[in-house]
């Protein structure tokens, strides 16, 4: 089992990865309080993984509380429940929270944890590869609203992340692919020599090669706390981390959460910031293309799809919770590995990058 400490200004943690560490007990009782352990999961990952999960529990009072699965879900009403169930187990200071799931269950019950009684210890146990790569580390936790991705949140580091990447064996090929857009991200934005191994390694990744998946997962959350570390709460450098997420999630919310993944949508965010970047003459021409062609590799959607207004998603874009009065904030690239943010994009120019987008 490998460890990456994750060290920021206000706290640090580690992070696990091995295969069978999500049912280390040892691990376990390094990193549960005293009291209570509420499991928080879903209708799918609960009958797979929280019997064995129990079990490592040993002794310890645990109660567990299964969400409806989908991001449709990831509401205020999911984040409600959990809180209910917490005053109904009358769960104190020192229960512990623990998410067993997705990116969805990680950021509702960090949420939860973040919120009940102005902050509870909580532990990510993350199972599909966009939480490993991503939603498990630097604790941004929330739900979305209606009229916005993740716009009701908080920063809530959890206590330690117990990443077993024999989860994966069960994740659905699409899911699978899902996380490999936030995968190519890293690339993308800050390790080209990443990127180039993406590149060269991509049919073994595609075929689930265990020590390429092994590989790619340590490197993404090596790269993360490169960032986090740096800047926890997002006021400069880990803004980059959003590459591809703004007109992602205008993506996501014009298509009420069950249409597009987030990680597809992150995909043709990335593609669509991409060629912004070269209209702009950030970088040169051909990036959008070398990135939409990696990204295809596993699948991923590189293209807006053609029943979307085009005049919506940038209504859309503009709800987005990083658009400033001084215009929108945007991830740029200069070059694969090279990332920036920039607001000097008109909106036609951004427009315009989406209509090249749809295809
Ligand atoms: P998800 O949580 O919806 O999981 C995807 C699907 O896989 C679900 O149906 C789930 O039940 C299923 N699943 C989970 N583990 C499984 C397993 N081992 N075997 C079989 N099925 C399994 O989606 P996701 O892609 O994991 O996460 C997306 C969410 O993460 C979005 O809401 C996004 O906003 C959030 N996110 C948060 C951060 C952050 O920093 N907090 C970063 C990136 C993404
Ligand atoms: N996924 C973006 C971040 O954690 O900042």
């Amino acid at each position: 089992m490998k460890t990456i400490e994750i060290n920021l200004e206000s706290t640090r943690y580690p992070v696990y990865l091995g295969r069978g560490c999500l049912h280390d007990r040892s691990l376990w009782n390094r990193h549960l309080g005293q009291g209570k352990v509420l499991v928080v999961s879903n209708e799918t990952v609960a009958p797979l993984y929280m019997p064995s999960l129990l079990e490592a529990l040993g002794e310890r009072e645990t109660e567990i509380h299964v969400l409806p699965d989908g991001e449709q879900h990831k509401t205020v009403k999911t984040w409600g429940s959990i809180l209910d169930k917490l005053v109904a187990i009358q769960a104190r200071r020192d229960t512990t929270l623990v998410a067993l799931g997705g990116g969805v269950v990680g950021d509702i019950t960090g949420y939860a944890a973040a919120s009940y009684m102005r902050g509870i210890r909580f532990v990510q146990a993350p199972t599909t590869l966009l939480s490993q790569v991503d939603a498990s580390v630097g604790g941004k936790t929330g739900v979305n609203h209606p009229n916005g991705k993740n716009l009701i949140g908080a920063f809530h580091q959890p206590h330690a992340v117990m990443i077993d990447s024999a989860s994966l064996d069960t994740l659905q090929a699409r899911e699978f692919n899902a996380g490999m857009a936030e995968v190519v991200k890293y690339g993308a934005l800050c390790d080209r020599e990443f990127y180039d191994w993406l590149q060269v390694n991509a049919a073994l990744i595609a075929g689930r090669d265990e020590s390429a998946i092994d590989h790619l997962i340590e490197r993404s959350v090596l790269d993360k706390a490169e960032i986090v570390g740096q800047d926890e709460k997002e006021s400069g450098i880990r803004a980059l981390l959003n590459l591809g997420h703004s007109f992602g999630h205008a993506l996501e919310s014009e298509t009420a959460y069950d249409r597009v993944l987030h990680g597809e949508a992150v995909a043709i965010g990335m593609v669509t910031a991409a060629k912004l970047s070269e209209d702009r003459g950030f970088c040169e021409a051909g990036t959008a293309e070398s990135l939409a062609a990696l990204l295809k590799k596993f699948e991923l959607p590189v293209h807006i799809p053609d029943d979307l207004s085009v005049d919506r998603l940038a209504a859309a874009l503009k709800l987005d919770k990083k658009a400033v009065a001084s215009g929108l904030r945007l991830v740029l690239l200069k070059a694969i590995g090279e990332a920036f943010v920039d607001q000097g994009s008109t909106a036609e120019q951004i427009l315009n990058a989406i209509k090249e987008s749809q295809g």
